[in-house]
């Protein structure tokens, strides 16, 4: 699974064979200048949905419902994840939480909508985990976690991302849930992997620890424009070629 966010590099990553896009929650941060997830809006995530949806052959689309679309209960869930069903052509949503969610993805797949489950460190309660920190670790917070993946799984979810979860943690609760794990930052032992894919591809500076840079995509956007302006700075750029005749 990687994220996706607008047609021409959802059309790119389905003909790599990547199964599963996300139009994830992180357009805020890698897309829309955001410093968090927090101010992305189910408008936002509608409008990037299409866009994923229209560039797909064949991979499973998920959207993530943003921050303010699913807390207040089952049925504005519901209705966000009706809007983004009816709008968008994805396959799935996404939401984070265990326990405290279980009766919102409990109602949505009761419409017919699979839903993905979101456990671990979750972006849009950052405030209250004190930033992006490893979530499970001790017996207490392991059995915590453990009791949020078993509710995720009995509200009806077809899948469950982990994201930065202690290694064997990932491996007791993969093993004991029926549904596929999802891994970013959870070790080896999740059915699946997902990375966001700048950070996948390199497209900026920093990255977190738990990803691999595939590509320096950034470096090459940035070489690329700046070749560009060169060449028009000295008559390089454009020649006979890229002109059109009377
Ligand atoms: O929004 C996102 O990109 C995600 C993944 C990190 C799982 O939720
Ligand atoms: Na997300």
């Amino acid at each position: 699974m990687l994220t996706a966010y607008d047609a021409p590099t959802a059309a790119l990553f389905d003909a790599a064979g990547i199964d599963t896009l996300l139009v994830g929650d992180s357009i805020g941060n890698t897309m829309l200048g955001h410093a968090t997830t927090l101010p992305v809006t189910l408008d936002d995530m509608v409008r990037a949905g299409r866009a994923v949806s229209s560039g797909v052959q064949r991979a499973f689309v998920v959207v993530d419902l943003p921050f303010g679309s699913y807390e207040a209960g089952a049925e504005q869930a519901l209705a966000s994840a009706v809007r983004v069903m009816k709008e968008t052509g994805a396959s799935a949503v996404k939401l984070e939480g265990g326990r405290r969610s279980a009766d919102q993805i409990r109602a949505i797949t009761r419409a017919g909508i699979p839903v993905v489950g979101h456990l671990g460190y979750t972006p849009q309660s950052e405030n209250a985990l004190g930033g992006p920190r490893v979530q499970g670790r001790g017996d207490d917070a392991a059995e915590d976690l453990s009791q949020d993946a078993l509710a995720v799984q009995e509200a009806g979810a077809c899948a469950v991302v982990l994201e930065m979860v202690p290694a064997d943690l990932t491996a007791r609760i993969t093993e004991f849930l029926a549904i596929p794990t999802i891994g970013i930052g959870a070790g080896t032992a999740a059915d699946g992997q997902v990375l966001v894919w700048t950070d996948m591809a390199g497209m900026t500076d920093w990255s977190p620890r738990f990803a691999r840079r595939y590509a320096e995509l950034g470096a090459a956007l940035r070489q690329a424009a700046a070749d560009f302006a060169a060449d028009v700075r000295t008559g390089g750029f454009p020649a006979a070629e890229h002109a059109f005749d009377a």
